[in-house]
């Protein structure tokens, strides 16, 4: 049998894309084990749900540190204090420098909320809705140098509503989030998922994609 596997997960604020990858890893009875949730900031709301669940969790403030690499050095310190197999960023709102990126090449993943290579960055319901595009969504995609980019693992669509409005899409793109984010993780954490020069290979027997 495999060994388990070890994920750290970084968080920013609500954490529920966190919140529903413990459970999928405990109700599916996962062969991994969340290590740490680490935080960028000290009042995010995520840290208290690994208080509750006794999962490890510190704070790497990004506000303490000088320069960006300064404080990717000790973010990473930190992360590899836990010996991570993969690092799940959710909701994780930094720009990341490439020595980081590139310490942890085919072992971090990151969701998005649209369908890359759309609106990227910040308030991309806002962006959806201002384009008038027809269908939205979310991306699962290894991280890269580049911002909310990177070669992508799975999308899911999300129709626009005439009635819609930023939350009510935001709403209904998170609930479809919590679906695929858990569902990429399993398949790295069951050695299905994984990169080679820059393409993605995925080794299971379903379109589900
Ligand atoms: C999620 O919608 C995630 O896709 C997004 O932030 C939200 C975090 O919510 N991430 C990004 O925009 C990354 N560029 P959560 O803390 O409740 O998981």
């Amino acid at each position: 049998m495999r060994a388990m596997r070890n994920i750290v997960i970084l968080i920013s604020g609500r954490g529920s894309n966190m919140r529903a990858i413990v459970q999928a890893a405990q109700t599916e009875r996962w062969p991994a084990k969340i290590s740490a949730i680490i935080s960028n900031r000290r009042d995010a709301e995520g840290l208290r749900y690994a208080e509750e669940q006794g999962i490890p969790h510190a704070v790497v403030a990004n506000g303490d540190y000088p320069t960006r690499a300064a404080f990717d050095a000790a973010l990473q310190r930190t992360i590899d204090g836990f010996a991570p197999d993969l690092v799940v960023m959710a909701g994780f709102m930094r720009i990341l420098t490439a020595p980081f990126v590139e310490h942890y090449a085919g072992r971090i993943l990151n969701i998005h909320p649209s369908l890359l290579p759309n609106f990227p960055g910040m308030a991309t319901h806002r962006q959806a809705l201002a384009a008038g595009v027809r269908m939205h969504g979310a991306t699962v995609h290894f991280v890269t140098a580049d911002l909310d980019h990177g070669p992508i693992v799975t999308q899911v669509e999300v129709p626009v509503l005439p009635t819609d409005t930023e939350q009510s899409l935001a709403q209904r793109v998170l609930i479809q989030e919590h679906i695929v984010y858990p569902r990429a993780i399993r398949w790295f954490i069951e050695g299905k998922l994984s990169i080679e020069d820059g393409h993605v290979h995925i080794a299971v027997e379903t379109n589900v994609r």
